[in-house]
């Protein structure tokens, strides 16, 4: 049977050894986990309480205050290694991880823009700081809007160069957006600037430099006192920002929506000029087909052509994309291939 001598003992020894396995803790887990099995609810400090019914009430007074005694230094212990863990842990990241500034982060690919939306969007945007506003139109059309009314009738030998897939209702996908000019002096009145980017179809067999699909961006400028000499410096100002052209000249040529019709043509991004296979050794590439609204045009959709004028360009845009970042097959752009489209 033990005596209270031999209880008191046992509480010291547990202080001796709590003491020992506390401070060579390694870390807080684990003095956490001793501090439990000294003083915890179900320690071995509450086990001895648990079984001291046998002592005298007087012995049980000085067991119980002993062992409060001692847990209360088993506390200490613990709070003050919990403290020399924390203060370890606190300085290990910059005694221990010291950060290595050459070893190569990791690298983080941020989305982009497809390069045709990227310089649409840019020209777009050029085209509205000179106070133009975007309409759009229907990508599948009537023929009256694709080609009547842009004095493009249907016997007209003009209908050729917009060669075209005719739907079985006689609806056309749009060969140009040139018919988006027409659906725009329907609903608005004069004056206006407007541009219409879309997509167009053609009849055509695919190669470096057609595609049966493209886009094109439209323009149309409609007020009293429009003049070819406003043409020339807003298309010229288009390509010098666009493209970053320095020469520039304007060709005489056929549209039957335009009188006169011209052609834009920057000198060749390829040769300089000098002459090469891309320009066909003329050493200019044409980029903007444009002229003055013809009159019968006007009339088509009521608008007085004696009080008002139009200048209209239509620009082939992948072109433009083309010129701009040295692309020499049109496929390229449409073909999501990472390895091309990660260049841009
Ligand atoms: N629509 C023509 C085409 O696709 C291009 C064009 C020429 C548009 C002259 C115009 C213009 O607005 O004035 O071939």
């Amino acid at each position: 049977m033990e005596n209270i001598a031999d209880i008191i003992k046992k509480i010291e020894l547990i202080l001796d050894e709590a003491s020992r396995l506390l401070n060579g803790s390694k870390d807080l887990n684990e003095l956490d986990f001793q501090f439990k099995i000294f003083a915890g609810k179900k320690g071995k400090i509450t086990e001895i309480l648990h079984n001291i019914h046998s002592f005298a009430p007087e012995e049980k007074k000085i067991i119980g205050s002993k062992s409060n005694e001692i847990k209360n230094k088993i506390e200490e212990i613990y709070l003050s290694k919990k403290n020399k863990l924390i203060s370890i842990e606190r300085s290990r990241p910059l005694s221990e991880n010291k950060i290595d500034l050459t070893i190569p982060g990791a690298s983080f690919e941020s989305p982009h823009k497809h390069p045709i939306t990227a310089v649409l969007e840019e020209t777009v945007n050029f085209f509205m700081s000179m106070g133009f506003e975007v309409v759009e139109g229907p990508e599948i059309e009537t023929t009256y809007y694709n080609f009547d009314a842009l004095n493009i009738p249907a016997n007209h030998p003009a209908r050729d160069i917009w060669d075209t897939f005719y739907l079985l209702n006689g609806l056309v996908p749009r060969t140009h957006t040139s018919s988006v000019q027409v659906r725009t002096m329907e609903k608005k009145s004069p004056p206006f600037r407007v541009i219409a980017p879309g997509r167009c179809y053609r009849y055509e067999s695919v190669d470096a430099t057609h595609l049966f699909m493209f886009n094109q961006i439209e323009g149309l400028f409609v007020d009293k006192t429009v003049r070819l000499s406003d043409l020339k410096g807003i298309l010229e100002a288009t390509v010098k920002y666009i493209l970053g052209a320095k020469k520039t000249r304007f060709r005489p040529a056929f549209y039957p929506f335009v009188e006169p019709g011209l052609d834009l043509d920057i000198e060749c991004v390829f040769c300089g000029g000098k002459g090469c296979n891309i320009c066909k050794s003329t050493g200019w590439i044409e980029v903007i087909p444009c002229g003055m609204v013809h009159p019968q045009v006007f009339k088509y959709v009521g608008i007085d052509p004696e009080k008002y004028r139009g200048f209209a360009f239509g620009m082939g845009f992948d072109r433009v994309v083309m010129l701009k970042y040295n692309i020499n097959d049109l496929r390229l752009l449409y073909q999501g291939n990472i390895d091309i489209l990660s260049q841009f």
